[in-house]
């Protein structure tokens, strides 16, 4: 990201990391509800905010977050049924959702049971109509996540905005689906095009596999194509790195 200088900040450990953005998460939904009357989030899918979230249903932070008026999207989504354990969907409802009284109605699950191309079509309109952008198309500039969470692969993808894949440089619709054929599978991602409005933008990054790669995104030449990662740069928003030690190991 060449000229840009990212605010970084480095954890001993992926627990004092995940707890530290338990407690972030709860003061940024207390800021956002505070501006706006409510917090509208995208959580990320993959092992590192498990623990995260973990810390947010249990006390003191499950009382420290006014629920009622929290909204839960999702950055990304597996092409899989919402039961099944690789759903981001599912983690994030048994780690975090069903044991805080969030109502079910703020909660918008990626339908990535459904057809990829029809589900991401689906979920671009759920978007729409809750930021108030379905009918005027300047209404899309009102519309931004208070807060985004991201996590980043081994070789940079975050969300499932994977190298060489359409969606890292989509630059109007909201929501893709593309078949990743590292993985021969099908995912459902959130773009650039609506990660970069958000007010706040926090990558969670853990791990000695993800140095070498991590130093490139961070400060090495910009290739988004190749390193997705880089994609991920608000327009106005505060953008935030939070690794462990083993993942700055190489800085
Ligand atoms: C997913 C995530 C993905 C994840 C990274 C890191 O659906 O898997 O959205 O982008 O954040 O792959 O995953 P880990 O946290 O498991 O390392």
């Amino acid at each position: 990201m060449s000229g840009f200088l990212p605010e970084v900040t480095i954890f001993p450990t992926p627990e004092m990391l995940a707890e530290r953005a338990a407690h972030e998460f709860a003061r940024l939904s207390q800021a956002s509800i505070e501006l706006h009357g409510r917090f509208s989030v995208a959580l990320s899918g993959g092992s590192t905010p498990q623990a995260m979230y973990a810390h947010l249903a249990e006390e003191p932070l499950r009382s420290q977050v006014d629920w009622g008026r929290v909204y839960v999207f999702w950055g990304d989504e597996r092409c899989v049924p919402p039961d099944s354990p690789q759903s981001n969907y599912g983690n994030a409802r048994s780690r975090l959702l069903q044991r805080v009284p969030i109502p079910e109605g703020n909660i918008y699950r990626i339908p990535a049971e459904m057809e990829p191309q029809k589900a991401a079509r689906q979920y671009e309109e759920t978007l729409l109509r809750y930021f108030g952008a379905l009918e005027l198309e300047e209404d899309r500039e009102r519309a931004a996540f208070d807060l985004v969470l991201l996590g980043m692969g081994d070789e940079g993808h975050t969300a499932s905005l994977f190298p060489g894949t359409l969606a890292v440089s989509e630059p109007t619709h909201w929501v893709s689906a593309e078949y990743v054929e590292k993985l021969s599978a099908w995912r459902i991602s959130l773009t650039p095009a609506l990660f970069n409005r958000a007010a706040q933008v926090l990558f969670l990054v853990a791990g000695a596999n993800k140095a070498s790669t991590l130093v490139t995104v961070l400060y090495g030449s910009d290739q988004p194509e190749r390193y997705p990662a880089q994609s991920i740069r608000p327009n106005t928003g505060r953008l935030r790195w939070w690794v462990d030690e083993a993942a700055a190991s190489t800085f």
